[in-house]
C-alpha cells in the first residue's frame, strides 16, 4: 500500500514535470521576446522540481562568459550572480566546458562555487546545474538550487536535462525568428518606401506613421503582437494603391467622381493581397478599415462601425491621418501642427475615435 501510494506520487510528479515542459515548449512559438521566454523558462523550472530558485545563464561565444539572464526570483540579495561567469570557472561554468550536468549534495563543502555567501545567506545547501544543448552547441546553464541538503536525484538530472534541451531549442528558434523578422521588417521598409514615393510622400511617411502607432500602443498598453501588426501595418497600409494610376495620385485638382471610387478601393485591394500572400490575420482587418470612420462613413462602405472596428485600425486611421496633414502634399501645402491637432480634434467621435484621438493629442503634447 504504502509502495503504490509512493509510486502514484511519483507518477502524479512525473505527470507535473511533463506538463510544465508541455508548456514550456507551446508559449515559445507565442512570443518573440527573448528575455519573455527566458523568464518562463526559470520560473516553470523552479515550481516543476521544487527548486528555491532556479537561474539560466546563456553562453556568450565572444567572450566565452555565461552571462545571468533570467532568474525565478530575483531579488537585491543576489546580485552578485549577476556577474559573469568564465567558462571553466565554478559549478555552471565546469558543466559549460565539460557539457554534463552536475549535481551539488552539499554546497557549503563544494570549493568551485562561486557564491558561497549568497548561499549561506539564502540557506540553499544543493544545486543541480545542467548544460543547456541545441545540435552539439552550448547554448548556456541550467541550475536550481534547494534549501536542503542531498535535494537531488538522478531522475531530477534527467527531468531538469529535459528542460534545458527544451529551453535550447526554444532559444536557438526564437533567435532564429529575430533575425529574419529584422529580414521581414527590412523588405517590408522597402515596399513602404515605393509606395511613399508613389504617393509622393517624403521618405519618411511610413516610419513616421509608425513612430505614432507604436506610441499611442504602448500608451493603450497593447500586447507585443498587437504592436507587431501595428508596425506591418504602418508600412503596409496603402498597398492596395500599387495598381492605381500615377495620374491619379499625382493630381494636383480635384478628384472626379469616377478617380475618387477608384482610390476608395485601395484598403480592399491591399487587403486582398495580403489574404493572398497568406500576412498575418490581425493584419488585414487593418489594412481594410484603416479608412473606414469610427461613425460609420469613410470607406469601405461595409465594416464594424465604433469600438467594433479593430483598435489598430482605429490607431492607424489617426496616425496616419495626421501624417498625411503635415505633409505636404502634390494638392495643398502641409498644414501647420496646430492645425493638424485641431482637426483631429474636431473629427473625433466622428471619424476617429476619441479616446485615440485624445492619447495621441497628450503624445503630441508632450514631444513639444
Ligand atoms: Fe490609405
Amino acid at each position: 500500500m504504502i509502495r503504490r501510494e509512493s509510486k502514484s506520487k511519483k507518477l502524479k510528479k512525473y505527470l507535473n514535470d511533463i506538463k510544465a515542459l508541455y508548456q514550456v515548449s507551446k508559449s515559445m512559438t507565442s512570443t518573440l521576446n527573448l528575455d519573455e521566454v527566458l523568464e518562463m523558462i526559470a520560473t516553470k523550472v523552479a515550481s516543476a522540481l521544487g527548486a528555491k530558485l532556479c537561474t539560466l545563464r546563456l553562453f556568450d561565444e565572444k567572450d566565452r562568459v555565461l552571462k545571468l539572464r533570467a532568474t525565478s526570483a530575483l531579488n537585491k540579495t543576489l546580485t552578485p550572480l549577476m556577474k559573469d561567469i568564465p567558462v571553466g570557472e565554478g559549478v555552471a561554468g565546469g558543466v559549460a566546458l565539460k557539457k554534463r550536468a552536475r549535481i551539488v549534495k552539499d554546497l557549503s563543502r563544494c570549493k568551485e562555487f562561486l557564491h558561497p555567501e549568497v548561499a549561506r545567506k539564502k540557506g540553499w545547501r544543493s544545486m543541480l546545474s545542467v548544460p543547456m544543448i541545441e545540435r552539439d552547441k552550448l547554448v548556456g546553464v541550467l541550475s536550481i538550487y534547494s534549501d536542503k541538503g542531498d535535494a537531488f536525484r538522478a531522475d531530477d538530472k534527467d527531468i531538469l536535462q529535459l528542460f534545458g534541451n527544451q529551453a535550447a531549442i526554444a532559444i536557438e528558434d526564437t533567435r532564429l525568428a529575430l533575425y529574419a523578422r529584422t529580414d521581414h521588417l527590412k523588405i517590408m521598409r522597402l515596399f513602404a518606401g515605393m509606395l511613399d514615393a508613389k504617393d509622393n510622400y517624403t521618405e519618411e511617411h511610413s516610419e513616421r506613421v509608425m513612430r505614432y502607432t507604436l506610441a499611442i500602443a504602448d500608451e493603450i498598453g497593447l500586447s507585443q503582437q498587437q504592436k507587431e501588426i501595428l508596425r506591418y501595418a504602418s508600412y503596409l497600409h496603402d498597398i492596395g494603391k500599387i495598381g492605381l494610376d500615377n495620374a491619379i495620385l499625382t493630381k494636383p485638382d480635384k478628384l472626379t467622381k469616377e478617380e475618387w471610387e477608384e482610390v476608395k478601393k485601395h484598403p480592399e485591394i491591399g487587403a486582398d493581397i495580403l489574404r493572398k500572400a497568406g500576412l498575418v490575420d490581425g493584419l488585414i482587418p487593418t489594412v481594410l478599415y484603416h479608412h473606414r470612420h469610427y461613425d460609420g462613413r469613410g470607406y469601405p462602405e461595409k465594416g464594424p462601425t465604433g469600438k467594433k472596428i479593430s483598435i489598430e485600425a482605429r490607431i492607424l486611421a489617426v496616425a496616419d491621418a495626421y501624417e498625411a496633414m503635415v505633409s505636404k502634399r502634390v494638392y495643398r501645402n502641409a498644414l501647420s501642427d496646430e492645425d493638424a491637432r485641431a482637426e483631429l480634434k474636431r473629427c473625433a467621435g466622428t471619424q476617429f475615435d476619441p479616446e485615440v484621438v485624445d492619447i495621441f493629442l497628450k503624445i503630441l503634447a508632450r514631444q513639444k
